[in-house]
């Protein structure tokens, strides 16, 4: 049936129905209800369902999304795949000669996938986090963080010869060239340990000049194991400048977590002996900072990376990214939460604080997880083994009363606020001995091989282009210059 063949409604089916037109502006008359309903409804050369009862469109199976420009009356039909539109199809919307079509106008991103990604996965509400699909807790608890940076940069687990093979090559690349070493040796006293870790890692790139060849998988790989091996011995070397203690070169006999354990604290031993539940628990906390999908640390990798640029050029960018206090510095503002409530007795005080908005509960809450962070879960049996070892950390007692006021109290449960991974991350860090400004660089080493899967993930993404977000102007136009010979008059 079309609606231009209905003069008369009285037969019009009470069933939802099908109408075909090319008209604009019909008015159809629905057969029942009080009286004739009158129904405008805006025509569209397109077969259209809606209720002949309610006038509502009727909920198909079609996966579009029809948009009325009202500034024109014109309707728009545009595909929703994987329940997002393309923003390119908005731009279609009121385009003319005049007119660049319609945008999104999103700062920060809060509603804007950039990617398709199959690296990793978030469910916040459910507090689902899975790498490569296998869930961060069988992770944590099976694995080791060269075992999942191998799952992350290649998408599958290792067999045992890949995984050997994957083993030796990060280990014997864990050496950097003296000439690094000395530029390190450069930086003042003081230096903040993540100025020196950007810095040097953007400076490999010019040690591995052949890595801008990023098409060629056989460059990127060696790139990718580098970047991994080295990152520890960066890392380590930044926290030993601070300290003005001779740095320790890699000791390529032992894992991953122990030789950085080695280059941070070995003194005049000639063998480190590092306690295998500190390696252990520092391997967990790897594994949990090894990716989060789209943070801004990995947009900042992505939007540099689509230049084309190295590979270390667009880590660098994500190390710049995870230096701001937004984004890498929670747990050390955690740190400083708990030193200032001091003791446990001050903790409902300190929560009446956080109530009436004089105070905020760090380490609570998260822009993703409206549940459980489920790594603060895996963290918070982390901290029992490293204080096996190291002594309680008496801030533990405060951390653990927040937690459980908080978690009991209306404020936080109705907010959805519950702790995060940087909750109890910070106390673990102090009891090995890091201070604050090391705690950064302890969530960017292992962090490199989730970048590093999604840079990898972007250059292989034919649909990627270079990142050009546009901008709605707000300046002023076309005024006349007036040199400043007259200006200054
Ligand atoms: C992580 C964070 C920035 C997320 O922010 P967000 O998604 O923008 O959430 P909002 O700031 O909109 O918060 C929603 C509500 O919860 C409250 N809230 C959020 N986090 C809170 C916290 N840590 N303590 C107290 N109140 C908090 C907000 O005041 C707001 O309350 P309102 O609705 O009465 O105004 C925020 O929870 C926070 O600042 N947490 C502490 C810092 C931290 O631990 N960061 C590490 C993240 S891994």
């Amino acid at each position: 049936m079309t609606a231009s063949q209905h003069n008369d409604y009285s037969d019009y089916p009470a069933t939802p129905v099908k109408v075909k037109t090319g008209l604009a502006n019909v008015t159809l008359l629905s057969r029942r209800g009080r009286g004739d309903t009158k129904l405008e409804w805006v025509a569209h050369p397109r077969d259209r369902y809606f209720s002949d009862v309610t006038g509502d469109p009727i909920v198909t199976d079609k996966q579009t999304l029809t948009i009325r420009d009202n500034r024109s009356g014109e309707e728009y039909e545009v595909e929703i795949t994987d329940g997002s539109i393309r923003a390119a199809d908005l731009g279609k919307i009121g385009k003319s000669d005049d007119d660049p079509g319609l945008s999104v106008y999103d700062p920060g991103f809060t509603n804007t996938a950039s990617t398709r990604s199959a690296v990793t996965y978030i469910d916040g509400e459910k507090g689902i986090l899975e790498y490569r699909g296998y869930p961060i807790e069988q992770l944590a608890e099976s694995s080791t963080y060269l075992e999942v940076a191998y799952l992350l940069i290649h998408g599958e687990l290792p067999t045992k010869e890949q995984h050997d093979q994957w083993v030796h090559e990060i280990t014997f690349h864990t050496f950097v060239h003296e000439n690094l070493k000395s530029q390190l040796q450069g930086f003042r006293y003081d230096a903040h340990p993540m100025g020196m870790l950007l810095s040097s890692v953007g400076a490999l790139s010019t040690f591995y000049p052949e890595a801008n060849k990023i098409k060629d998988p056989q460059v990127r790989h060696d790139q990718i194991v580098r970047m991994i091996a080295k990152m520890p011995t960066l890392g380590a070397w930044a926290f030993r400048h601070a300290q003005g203690k001779p740095y320790v070169y890699p000791d390529n006999d032992l894992s991953y977590t122990e030789n950085f354990l080695s280059m941070l604290f070995r003194m005049s031993e000639p063998k480190y002996d590092p306690d295998p539940r500190l390696a252990k628990a520092l391997e967990v906390l790897f594994i949990l900072h090894a990716d989060h999908e789209q943070n801004a640390s990995t947009n900042a990798v992505r939007s540099v990376g689509s230049s084309q640029v190295d590979p270390y050029s667009a880590v660098t960018a994500g190390i710049a990214a995870l230096y701001g206090p937004l984004h890498g510095g929670a747990n050390e503002a955690v740190l400083k939460m708990l030193k200032r409530i001091k003791t446990k007795d001050n903790v409902p005080a300190f929560i009446e604080g956080v109530k009436n908005g004089e105070e905020r509960l760090m380490g609570f809450g998260h822009r993703v997880y409206k549940n459980y962070d489920p790594r603060a879960t895996i963290i918070k049996k982390a901290c029992d083994d490293v204080f096996e070892v190291t002594g309680v950390n008496p801030l533990l007692e405060v951390a653990q009363e927040l937690e459980k006021i908080a978690l009991e109290d209306e404020y936080f449960v109705k907010r959805k606020l519950y702790p995060n991974v940087d909750f109890y991350s910070g106390l673990i860090y102090e009891a090995l001995q890091f201070p604050p400004e090391m705690f950064t660089v302890l969530f960017a080493i292992p962090r490199t091989s989730g970048w590093l899967a999604q840079w990898l993930e972007l250059v292989d993404d034919p649909e990627q282009k270079i990142a050009r977000p546009k901008q709605i102007y707000t300046g002023a136009r076309q005024l006349d210059f007036v040199p400043s010979s007259e200006r200054w008059k």
